[in-house]
């Protein structure tokens, strides 16, 4: 087997300075708020994949079930020489697309990109054992950021799975989309998951399961902060919230201060206080209409070439080309 390569565009020193500089800003601000990056370190990609196996988290089975029903369909659309993902996790259900890929021979090199290095050193090494006939080439940087250090060098597929686009703002998620389409060459494809609009009684329990798991992944991020920036956030004197915005279409995850209190940044020599019921906003997952997505693709600069959902309509895989 070969070794898989890392390539860092992220350091961790990198990282708490982004960090530290988003904490003075998202803290300070009202509401207060902080950006879903932040929630994955070992901890809370670990506490990520628990998630997925959750009896109220339907996303993640949804889309392996599309996965293993269209990925014959994907390969022989796309036919990659090089697969790309970005926030990759795992790479669990990228196997079913790696093994359609390899089966139609196309496929030389697989790239998995997140800013977690924990989760990508695990699925980096797992994936290089199970798929001795390609190269893994791991990159750690952040997708917000500029894509332009994405290997080339023969035709590319970009994936984006797991709906984790929904967890970027209309904004953010306009220049990101723009972003992939600046490093794409005509004719080079997308192959995008995201969840669908549908019943919040579904929906919401998805963001707010009965074991707490989704709780202790929200919070950890207060934990983070503690560890990182050393901050003091009384992890106990927080609880989880996760509610549905009809008009902007989304779930959004709060933090609610059970009590007021205040928390010290020593990084930061910052003092915070929180008023009892006071929410700090960590996380949007935005849920999305077919024309919604269509357009936003279109935008930039994608046309949808295919669009596959479940018999529920609740996750659609959609595969996009570079105009
Ligand atoms: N694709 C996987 C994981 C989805 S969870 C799946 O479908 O199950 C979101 C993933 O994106 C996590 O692995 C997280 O570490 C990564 N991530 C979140 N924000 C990121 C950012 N700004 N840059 C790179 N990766 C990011
Ligand atoms: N991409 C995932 C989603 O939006 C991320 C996620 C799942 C998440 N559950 C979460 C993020 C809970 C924060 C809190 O479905």
């Amino acid at each position: 087997m070969k070794t898989p390569t890392l390539e860092v565009y992220l350091t961790p020193a990198e990282s708490v300075d982004a960090l530290r500089a988003e904490a003075r800003e998202g803290l300070t601000a009202t509401p207060k708020w902080l950006s879903p990056k932040w929630f994955y370190d070992a901890r809370g990609s670990e506490l990520f994949e628990e998630i997925t196996a959750l009896p109220e988290y339907y996303p993640t089975r949804t889309e392996r079930g599309l996965l293993t029903q269209y990925a014959d369909e994907i390969a022989a659309l796309t036919e990659p020489e090089i697969l790309i993902e970005l926030g990759s996790g795992s790479s669990e259900k990228t196997r079913l697309l790696l093994d359609a890929m390899t089966a139609r021979g196309t496929l030389r090199t697989y790239v998995p990109q997140d800013v977690s290095v924990t989760a990508l050193e695990g699925a980096a090494q797992q994936v290089g054992a199970e798929f001795p006939g390609i190269d893994v080439l791991g990159v750690v940087s952040d997708f917000t950021g500029s894509l332009h250090h994405l290997p080339g060098g023969g035709r590319r597929a970009v994936a984006f799975l797991g709906g984790t686009l929904g967890n970027l703002v209309p904004a953010e998620r306009a220049e990101f989309l723009s972003g992939i389409a600046a490093v794409l060459a005509p004719g080079e494809n997308l192959i995008l998951g995201v969840g669908l609009v549908i019943d919040p009684a579904v929906l919401v329990p998805a963001y707010d399961d009965a074991a707490g798991v989704t709780a202790q992944f929200n919070l950890n991020v207060l934990a983070v902060l503690n560890k990182q920036l050393g901050a003091n956030f009384p992890l106990e004197d927080f609880r989880h919230v996760a509610l549905w915005d009809a008009e902007n279409q989304w779930i959004e995850m709060r933090l609610e201060a059970l009590r007021e209190l205040s928390v010290h940044i020593d990084d930061l020599d910052l003092e915070i206080t929180f008023a009892a019921g006071e929410q700090l906003r960590t996380e949007i997952s935005a849920k999305f209409t077919e024309d919604g997505i269509a357009a936003e693709l279109a935008s930039a600069g994608f046309g949808v070439r295919k669009v596959w959902t479940d018999q529920d309509q609740r996750f659609a895989l959609l595969c996009a080309q570079r105009a």
